[in-house]
């Protein structure tokens, strides 16, 4: 497979959530990558940077996903220190992109999405030309993108609203040239057909990976996208990487292959991403959850099973998730099936996500010492796992 479409799976998954997030049908990531792309073709810049932009614009608000829906979806005038942590999300996207292999210059072109040509900019205050070309084209499109939007505050401007208000930008938020470059552009292409000659020429001209090569790819990616989880919600922080690690050993010991085991360990990491789409309130409640939260808690792998469908080479991860709430007895979610009608790797991810959660701290209840959990697994397990699975848990925990 090549790079770009391992990469370009996971970060339409990704697009998928922040989508749900600002209720946008269509997805304002796809639209500043497309004008990124087109636009970049005017600069000379090597195939590699046009790439680079391009996955910067898809991710370039990722940092997003972490950021407390109190502030996000606030009616009404911003404290300084809600609006501080609004503009963390470029540098929580940079932190968490720059972790992903050979995505070094794309973490750069996140981190400055908001920066000013004129130094008012954040987080770093770049000035001039340290606010490079390729950064403001990622600004510049962004900016355009977002104002052709209708946002919850105001309607969508028109063209002309922001042509104006690009052309009062010229010398404070970008480079004179750049603005006048820009509307020229966006006034006699055709975004979506050039954008898509494009795709495909950097496409094209990626390198191309081994089987192997490819599933190691894939998983560092799942890995630091997982990571989101935590930076919204501290708790979970372990707990995808743990998950993880069990359910492979239970797989092993009842023989799955390579590839289920592979699918398995890729939905361990993304079981919970649909959380990033959610009020992180209901999962840090003390007290009793009303019905309208459960019915949100349940919504999260659905949301899960819609994003992580972008992964169409694992087309099991998707419907794994889809299913790993379900409990054996037919009491779980979404869907109450029972028994062996639930996938096998579902089945064992709940073995896994339960027996992990039940060891850590939780804002509603204390996490359990080891031995006490051993001890009563089958009470703790009782009618929400598979029974066979729960003695090669007990198996597993005595070596
Ligand atoms: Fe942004
Ligand atoms: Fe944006
Ligand atoms: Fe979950």
């Amino acid at each position: 497979m090549k790079r770009f479409d391992i990469l370009s799976q996971l970060i339409k998954c990704l697009s998928r959530i922040l989508d749900e997030i600002e209720g946008h049908t269509s997805s304002h990531a796809q639209g500043v990558a497309n004008s990124s792309i087109s636009f970049a073709d005017e600069f000379g810049f090597t195939l590699k940077t046009q790439r680079s932009l391009y996955y910067a614009a898809l991710l370039h608000d990722i940092g997003e996903t972490t950021l407390p829906h109190s502030i996000l979806y606030k009616n009404g005038p911003l404290l300084p220190a809600e609006r501080k942590k609004i503009e963390s999300h470029s540098v929580v996207g940079y932190k968490i992109v720059k972790n992903i292999p050979s995505m070094t210059e794309v973490a750069g072109l996140i981190r400055h999405h908001h920066e000013s040509w004129d130094g008012t900019g954040y987080p770093d205050q770049l000035m001039m030309g340290e606010f490079t070309r390729a950064k403001q084209i990622l600004a510049i499109c962004d900016l355009n993108d977002t104002l052709s939007r209708e946002r919850p505050y105001r309607p969508k401007r028109t063209n002309e609203e922001i042509e104006n208000i690009l052309n009062e930008s010229k010398g404070t938020r970008f480079q004179p040239d750049m603005v006048e470059k820009f509307i020229k552009f966006k006034n006699n292409t055709n975004i979506k057909k050039n954008s898509l000659k494009k795709i495909n020429e950097i496409k094209d001209s990626g390198q191309e990976l081994s089987d192997f090569e490819s599933q190691a790819y894939l998983l560092a990616i799942s890995v630091v996208f997982s990571n989101l989880i935590g930076e919204k919600i501290p708790f979970l922080a372990t707990h995808p990487s743990k998950v993880a690690l069990l359910s492979v050993k239970l797989g092993e010991a009842i023989g799955m292959n390579k590839n289920e085991l592979f699918e398995m360990k890729i939905a361990a990491f993304l079981g919970d991403i649909g959380i990033l789409a959610q009020d992180e309130k209901i999962y840090m409640k003390k007290d009793k959850l009303s019905p309208e939260d459960i019915e949100t808690i349940n919504n999260h792998t659905l949301i899960g099973e819609r994003a992580t469908s972008e992964i169409t080479s694992l087309p099991n991860v998707s419907k794994i998730i889809r299913n790993y709430h379900e409990s054996w007895d037919g009491s779980g979610y979404p869907d109450g099936i029972k028994g062996s009608k639930i996938p096998l790797a579902s089945r064992i991810l709940r073995v896994a996500d339960t027996y992990v959660a039940l060891q850590h701290d939780r804002p509603y209840r204390k996490g359990k010492q080891r031995t006490e959990i051993t001890e009563s697994i089958n009470t703790y397990l009782k009618n929400i796992a598979d029974p066979s699975l729960v003695n090669t848990l007990m198996e597993i925990m005595k070596n």
